[in-house]
């Protein structure tokens, strides 16, 4: 049983470690006269029982209810928030009474809930969101290799990109030379991902438990087209829909988001998990999506609307990065407990005993301490699997049969991705180097950590090409 324990924590508690912020996130003790706060009180409970109905792509009634300036804004009815007036705002009246309007169709929030909102009005509805950091004019300082979140190639093989601590690498894949520091990204990149044409670079993370940010990057002359901040935690794992236009991602506030290729505005919100999302993958074309969650559970979207059509899975783990199969309707998860897992990504056949698992087609290498990334090779034949302590192995889909293990992590991987031709793997993770392996053979190509290390201020970084 301790075994059983220990293996169910690693995971969990690696998480916990890089998402500290998040999880210390908590309102102080509850009577005391300290002000409600907006970003850690209100905003969770909007956002939770209000905003799939009340975001800018979808404001119903004419009601957007994601910021405190849009709070304050009228709609048809007055604005939801008067400042230090509980009697006058609309948003208190909507959900108090024998049986309150809204949430519409939904269970009512709790008296708990009703007071909080009532306070922060009453107290001024002040907006307590920490103000977003100036975009940086000079690359970090690191005194240790920093943590790798994501990493991926372009699909036309010219570029690398490896997510380093508020800043994106990227390589040129064929000299392996840096020649870009993207500065100004998310300070923690959860994912980033090319476009299916290549030509933009989404990033995606945030500052936990302040507000998740999506970017996006345009690979000719690298400049930032999209920066984006939606809700008030990390935004993980993400998916570009195939016809390029935009980006499904997950999040710490337990929401699964379509958002706007263009401009980054939010197309689509829904809370369908009961714990932080942390996968999105596009499946049937892009008409319809799956996300994953530490819930457990692997649910089927409808594209457009996020409306649940079923639950994939019945037995599971807790669901880490989500991926398609290439080339068919199948979906695979990093189990945080054991291992990697793949489900035909099928509505379930309702028939189906309830006892068993209808859509599971099979699992993957056990990893002691829980499965932490997953990538497929370009065809779909191939799945790498990283895990914890550390290690990185290679099957194949159909059969199982091990391909190659990568020897050499000394710490826990996030990042896994074949390049467009499946000839090289690259990996990324808590060590803060970033490996690249030739394919099937297993050979390390690059070893190094991205960035100078202790490098003293004013000092020249060497290695660093400026190519443009
Ligand atoms: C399932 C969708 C849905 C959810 C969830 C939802 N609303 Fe609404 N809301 C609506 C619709 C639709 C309207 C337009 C008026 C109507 O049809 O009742 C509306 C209108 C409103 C209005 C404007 C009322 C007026 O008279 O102008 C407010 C304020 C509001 N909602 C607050 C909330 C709050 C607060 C929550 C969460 C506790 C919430 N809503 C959850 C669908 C929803």
């Amino acid at each position: 049983m301790k075994a059983r324990d220990g293996t169910r924590r690693g995971w969990a508690r690696v998480w916990a470690g890089m998402l500290a912020g998040a999880a210390c996130v908590v309102a102080g003790p509850a009577g005391i006269a300290a002000p409600v706060s907006y970003v850690r009180e209100v905003a969770p409970i909007l956002q939770r029982h209000c905003n799939g109905c009340h975001h800018p792509g979808k404001a119903k009634g004419d009601v957007d209810l994601t910021s405190v300036a849009s709070l304050r804004r009228a709609g048809r009815h007055g604005a939801p928030v008067v400042e230090g007036k509980p009697g006058e705002s609309v948003l208190l009246s909507e959900v108090q009474g024998a049986e309150p309007a809204m949430p519409k169709d939904g269970k009512p929030l709790s008296a708990e809930q009703v007071a909080v909102l009532e306070r922060w009005i009453r107290e001024g509805a002040a907006d307590d969101t920490p103000p977003s950091p100036p975009m940086p004019t000079e690359p970090p300082v690191y005194a240790s290799p920093p943590v790798l979140g994501a990493v991926d190639w372009s699909g036309d093989g010219r570029w690398l990109a490896v997510a380093g601590r508020g800043e994106v690498l990227v390589f040129d894949a064929r000299s392996m030379l840096r020649v870009r520091r993207l500065l100004g990204a998310p300070r923690k990149v959860d994912a980033l991902r090319f476009s299916p044409d290549g030509a933009t670079l989404a990033v995606l993370g945030g500052e936990p438990g302040v507000r998740g940010i999506l970017q996006c990057w345009k690979v000719e002359g690298w400049r930032r087209t999209v920066h984006a901040e939606a809700g008030h935690d990390l935004l993980m794992g993400l998916d570009w829909h195939p016809d390029g236009t935009r980006i499904a991602c997950g999040g710490a506030d337990r929401t699964v988001r379509v958002m706007s290729a263009r401009d980054g505005s939010v197309m689509a919100s829904a809370g369908v998990h009961s714990d932080w999302v942390r996968g999105v993958a596009w499946v049937d074309d892009g008409r319809r999506l799956v996300s994953g969650g530490r819930d457990r559970s692997l649910r089927l979207l409808e594209g457009v609307t996020l409306g649940l059509l079923d639950v994939i899975n019945r037995e599971g783990e807790p669901v880490g990065m989500v991926a398609r199969r290439p080339g068919s309707e199948q979906v695979a998860f990093a189990g945080g407990e054991s291992r990697a897992w793949l489900y035909q990504a099928f509505a379930r056949p309702s028939a189906a005993d309830p006892g068993q698992d209808p859509n599971h087609v099979r699992e993957f290498d056990v990893w002691q301490g829980g499965s932490t990334a997953l990538a497929f090779s370009p065809d779909g034949q191939w799945i790498a699997t990283a895990g914890a302590p550390a290690g990185v192995t290679v099957q194949k889909v159909e059969g199982g049969g091990r391909v190659v293990s990568l020897p050499g992590h000394e710490g826990v991987v996030f990042g896994l991705a074949f390049d467009a031709q499946g000839k090289r793997l690259a990996t990324a993770g808590i060590e803060g180097r970033l490996r690249i392996f030739s394919m099937p053979q297993g050979t390390l190509l690059t070893n190094g950590v991205p960035v100078e290390v202790g490098t003293v201020a004013g000092g020249g970084s060497a290695k660093e090409a400026r190519g443009r």
